[in-house]
């Protein structure tokens, strides 16, 4: 890779500290093994999540001064709204104080129980908030995703047969949205393409289906567009999104990723009918229409955070170090889904571990051996997060694929930060055999990674 430098300096800095490795021991025992117990200050290198742990522009703390904390119509609403509008074209933005209130709210609008909402991949809260209002989510993603090692450059696209199949097998009147998630976070931040969001819009209008983006992510989206599609390569990020966007009926954002900042979102809608139903929702658990749980200074970070994010040399930068992170695990054989994707590398954990079973969890034994070698933290995406278990049978239905996700914060850590990671990852190589799996010592009953305790099992031979 060429060399490449981040298109910004650093004005102000944040000490982080590698604690000794007897004190991560420590800490990591305290922990129960799971990662969401530790305290901040004793991780050096935080890759949990790209999620709200951007850091802001000169230009957006500025903006974070003019602040009009006016309870209605606030000024910063109505410019959040007017960038909102010239970058996304839809009629109406609701602002949220995350992601997921988005959800619920449009959920909690459009969905009768036994309804589906068909999604490439949902991610966990936008799943978790369709069955929350009795809905069923499916997933069509495309063949190619299931391959971690297949080169094509649009992984996250939608079997776009199969999601004719399913219309005509349950019924138009069933679905009453279908979304794409722009990047696709849960199968390896991997993108769409403009030509598989233009089909599946020709065939969700054919049968008057309303057609949603789940954009935390759209400008890396937009971006891979750019630099992956062919008659892309002339168009500005900015274009492309408005293109991408023209196809649909509405979309839902965190803004905590592509938007560069730590808390905001927002709901868009072209339907004036959906957008006063919304309205007098939000006002009963959200806040007034022009604040939504925001700040008026949060509602101008967004602002001037998602023109930000549409400058292409950030973006260039964005993707190129995450593609380094890919690299540097690649040269020292580290298996990882290819290509890279928008905001994180995934380590395939099952096949870095052959030794250790399903059922014992690989990819938090490699979690928890980042943690314990360069205070490093990062999050397992396998069996732990998505074992199914039948409750009459007692049988475990695991993780299609043990992935551990190195999440990049924007414009957070250097490549040298990341070369920590790569260096700390060629050590594990060196006594991976040796790494040995957990079992559980407590569990919630839903999403349990948050909240477990787990213990080391022994390794084979090892006197317990
Ligand atoms: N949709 C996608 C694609 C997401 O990645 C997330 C959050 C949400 C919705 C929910 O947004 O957190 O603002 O309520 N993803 C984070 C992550 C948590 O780590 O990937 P939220």
């Amino acid at each position: 890779m060429d060399h490449f430098a981040e298109p910004y300096r650093i004005k102000v800095v944040e000490p982080i500290n590698l604690i000794s490795r007897e004190e991560r021991e420590k800490r990591i025992r305290e922990a129960h093994f799971n990662i969401f117990n530790l305290k901040s200050q004793d991780v050096f290198v935080d890759l949990l999540t790209d999620s709200g742990t951007s850091a802001m522009s000169d230009n957006q703390w500025a903006g974070m001064m003019l602040g009009d904390e006016a309870y209605a119509q606030c000024r910063n609403y109505q410019h959040f709204e007017e960038t909102l509008r010239d970058v996304f074209g839809f009629k109406y933005f609701i602002p949220v104080h995350q992601g997921r209130v988005a959800e619920n709210l449009l959920f909690s609008t459009i969905l009768k129980p036994g309804d589906y909402v068909i999604n490439n991949t949902h991610f966990d809260t936008t799943r978790a908030n369709t069955m929350h209002k009795g809905g069923i989510p499916i997933d069509l993603i495309c063949k190619e995703a299931r391959d971690p090692h297949a080169k094509f450059p649009f992984k996250g696209n939608m079997d776009v047969a199969k999601l004719e199949d399913f219309i005509r097998e349950k019924g138009a009147g069933k679905i009453p949205a279908c979304f794409m998630t722009l990047t696709n976070n849960s199968c390896g931040g991997q993108p769409v393409s403009m030509e598989n969001i233009k089909a599946v819009s020709a065939v969700l209008k054919r049968f008057e289906i309303p057609f949603y983006f789940d954009c935390a992510r759209f400008a890396e989206n937009a971006y891979f567009i750019k630099t992956r599609e062919k008659g892309y390569e002339n168009k500005s990020v900015k274009d492309i999104t408005r293109e991408m966007f023209s196809y649909a009926d509405g979309a839902l954002m965190s803004a905590k990723k592509d938007g560069l900042v730590n808390m905001g979102g927002f709901l868009a809608v072209n339907d004036g009918e959906l957008e006063q139903k919304i309205t007098n929702l939000m006002i009963l658990i959200e806040g007034f229409r022009t604040y939504g749980g925001l700040a008026g200074r949060d509602l101008e970070a967004i602002a001037r955070g998602i023109y930000e994010a549409l400058d292409e040399r950030y973006l260039e930068f964005r993707t190129k170090q995450v593609a380094f992170l890919g690299e540097e695990l690649i040269k020292r054989g580290v298996p990882i889904i290819e290509p890279t994707g928008g905001h994180a590398v995934f380590i395939n954990a099952g096949e870095f571990l052959p030794h250790i079973d399903k059922g014992a969890f690989p990819g938090q034994s490699l979690v928890v051996a980042l943690y314990r070698e360069g205070g490093i933290r990062c999050c397992e995406i396998g069996s732990i997060m998505f074992e199914t278990k039948d409750a009459n049978t007692g049988t475990s239905e695991y993780a299609p694929y043990e992935l551990v996700r190195l999440a990049v914060p924007r414009r957070v850590y250097t490549n040298a930060h990341l070369m920590h990671v790569a260096l700390c990852m060629e050590k594990i190589c060196s006594y991976k055999e040796k790494l040995v799996g957990f079992e559980f010592v407590y569990e919630a009953q839903y999403l349990r990674h948050f909240t477990m305790k787990l213990r080391e099992k022994a390794a084979v031979g090892a006197k317990v």
